[in-house]
């Protein structure tokens, strides 16, 4: 398959149980419809490929497939919620996301916050319910909800608006990203096999092939943020969807500006290397990585 197909097939199969996480009656209420019309602007879903791709890669039943696609639509409202959150004008103040107005220029800067907020809480809340039925995904749902707060997601986006327009280490650069935005991809690489595989914690540390999901994520993140750091200063808001050269703009501290444009390249190219690595090991314990080497080598050469 190529990555277009892979991306056609899992909006198809995320669309669905996306369109059912709010009722009819919960979408009279306007910042549903703010949270909805940031959820559907058209993202990639790369975070939910990612988990199909686990998922089809360990082997895995229906029924689990089933809650596979329970936990993608949740990390996808996550995610969604960080964009909306990241757009507005106390953060990084941008008008363009996924082709379309962000959430503020559209409903207002305080619905576009209670819109993020409530695609969070809503996330917390999916995260529970599994579990009062499946108790064995306790910690997947814990894992999940601590890679979106200060030892992920949050962590890394204060580190990001405090080190606008100083100059800060690359320590301290890697550190922020894999924060940033590398924890939200290590929830969708690793979680689908701590859900097959029902793992708790100590588990979870410890068994190897989950290790090496992790050095997956990891180097999967990197080559992501990379990636987006490059085409924030090469590519076209047309192409992108959303607006460029605005990490110049804020004075971020991003590979581009700290490595130059050569040396970004240079560690997206290690990045996406060390990822293939990854890969060829999990290849010789007898997992199918056919469909994680069509993204990696898409992450590498992505223009949006
Ligand atoms: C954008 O993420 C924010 C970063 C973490 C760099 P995506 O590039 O996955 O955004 P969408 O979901 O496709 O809009
Ligand atoms: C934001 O990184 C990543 C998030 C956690 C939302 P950026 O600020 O670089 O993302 P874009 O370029 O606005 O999508
Ligand atoms: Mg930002
Ligand atoms: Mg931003
Ligand atoms: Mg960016």
């Amino acid at each position: 398959m190529t990555i277009s197909e892979y991306i056609q097939d899992t909006a198809k199969w995320l669309e669905p149980e996306l369109g059912s996480v709010f009722t009819q009656e919960q979408q009279k209420d306007i910042t549903v419809q703010a949270a909805l019309y940031s959820l559907n602007a058209g993202g990639k879903r790369i975070r939910p490929l990612m988990m199909r791709m686990t998922a089809q890669m360990i082997g895995c039943d229906d029924a689990k497939m089933a809650d596979v696609l329970y936990y993608a639509a949740t990390l996808e409202m996550i995610h969604t919620y960080s964009l909306i959150h990241d757009d507005l004008p106390a953060m990084d103040n941008d008008d363009l996301r996924r082709g379309k107005p962000t959430c503020h220029k559209v409903y207002g800067e305080g619905v576009a916050t209670l819109a993020g907020d409530l695609l969070l809480n809503t996330a917390c809340e999916r995260l529970f319910k599994i579990v009062a039925v499946k108790n064995e995904y306790l910690y997947s749902s814990y894992f999940v909800c601590r890679n979106a707060g200060l030892e992920g997601m949050v962590g890394g986006q204060s580190v990001d608006l405090d080190s606008e327009g100083k100059a800060i280490s690359l320590d301290l650069l890697y550190e922020l990203q894999r924060k940033k935005t590398g924890a939200l991809i290590e929830s969708a690489v690793v979680t689908p096999y701590y859900l097959i595989k029902g793992l708790d914690e100590a588990k979870a540390e410890s068994d190897p092939v989950s290790l090496l999901l992790k050095e997956l994520a990891e180097h999967i993140g990197l080559a992501f943020q990379i990636r987006d750091d490059i085409l924030d200063t090469v590519s076209d808001p047309s192409i992108l969807g959303k607006n460029t050269g605005k990490d110049e703009r804020d004075s971020k501290a991003t590979f581009v500006t700290l490595l130059g444009m050569d040396g970004a390249e240079d560690k997206l190219s290690s990045e996406i290397k060390a990822a293939g690595e990854v890969l060829t090991g999990l290849e010789r314990s007898g997992y199918d990585v056919s469909g994680y080497k069509v993204l990696i080598d898409y992450l590498e050469k992505r223009d949006s």
